[in-house]
């Protein structure tokens, strides 16, 4: 099958996913028979490039590295911005990677919408949308017969949605517990060796964790997201982030850490939600025996303990942030809609 792509917005994770696509094209054409072309890249800040018949990623890659603008670019579209990129390429799936924007999930709601109302699958990674429109979204996409794929939104490369949608679709999910936030964990595990908060924040920009705003990571608004998208999707219910008691870590201090660690124990960000009784759904620091599994995910890793009715208790841990590993869940998003349209075209 042959794909056109389109990247609405080529920060960190775009670029990313750019790389890994380039790196992994000889055996996407092998294994899945799936060919692709890059044929529109929109930015907010550098302009946008569109080539119907396909542009040289490596070239534009080249580009944004040196810093430079795509303006200058043979492909560059001039007065075209994300919304017309969408609307007016020949693009069959939208990969929207623009910055998340927890409050209001603009514009990668209307991003999305105009998508699907284009008939385009789109494959996303903006945690926005999904956290505040998810059903309204789906049903815009079954409607027009395409796919809202979003595994990239929670735990990175990890696989958390497509655990819960496919591996446990037989299980009802009444508990869900996680270490959902990589930056705030690098922080505080960067605290226990007795860094200061600021430089460990620097240091989680530095290797691409944090949000382009890493107040929604301290604070823990990005947990909240991520938890309503999980019970959301998986749980079958209808929360919103302002239905979850929120706190973030900027009150830890060091000496709140040195006093936690003589009593055995680790203070982790962590998001709950419990549906047995009456939905109760929570992120806050919370100090953890420093045995329990969870005290023990460290750094940018992420944690998952999944409680279910029929399997009891499953865990995942892995890398939950970082434009390699959110790259490797758009890929597999991309691989996931061929799987499908092939079954569909048999
Ligand atoms: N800022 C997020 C984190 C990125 O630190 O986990 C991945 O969603």
């Amino acid at each position: 099958m042959n794909y056109n792509l389109a990247f609405i917005g080529f920060g960190n994770i775009g670029q990313g996913f750019a790389e890994l696509l380039l790196e992994q094209e000889k055996q996407l054409k092998e294994k899945y028979g799936i060919e692709y072309k890059v044929v529109a890249i929109s930015t907010l800040t550098r302009g946008t490039v569109y080539n119907k018949n396909g542009l040289n990623l490596k070239e534009i890659l080249k580009l944004i590295k040196k810093g430079e603008p795509l303006t200058n670019h043979c492909d560059v579209k001039k007065g075209w911005d994300a919304l017309k990129t969408i609307k007016d390429s020949n693009a069959d799936i939208v990969l929207e990677l623009t910055p998340t924007n927890i409050k209001t999930g603009e514009p990668a709601i209307t991003h999305i919408k105009t998508a699907l109302l284009c008939k385009k699958n789109v494959i996303t990674v903006n945690k926005g949308p999904i956290a505040l429109k998810y059903k309204q979204l789906m049903t815009i996409a079954q409607k027009n017969k395409v796919m809202l794929k979003f595994e990239g939104t929670v735990l990175g490369g990890t696989p958390a949605i497509t655990l819960g949608t496919e591996a446990l679709a037989g299980a009802k999910i009444t508990e869900i517990k996680g270490i959902l936030n990589g930056t705030t964990n690098f922080i505080l595990t960067e605290m226990e060796k007795g860094k200061e908060y600021q430089s460990a924040l620097k240091e989680a920009q530095r290797l691409g964790y944090a949000e382009t705003d890493p107040t929604a990571d301290v604070e823990g608004y990005d947990t909240v997201a991520k938890l309503v998208i999980l019970a959301n999707v998986l749980m079958d219910v209808n929360i919103k982030p302002s239905d979850v008691k929120r706190t973030g870590i900027t009150k830890i201090s060091l000496a709140n850490i040195k006093k936690a660690r003589q009593n055995g124990q680790v203070w982790k960000l962590v998001g709950h939600i419990k549906t047995d009784n009456g939905i109760k759904a929570e992120v806050a620091p919370k100090m953890l025996k420093s045995n329990e599994l969870l005290a023990n995910i460290n750094k940018g890793m992420n944690g998952l303990c999944i409680k279910t009715d029929i399997v009891g208790e499953i865990t995942i841990i892995g890398a939950g942030a970082g434009p390699k590993g959110t790259s490797f869940a758009i890929l597999n998003d991309l691989i996931s809609i061929n799987r499908t349209l092939k079954g569909i075209n048999i």
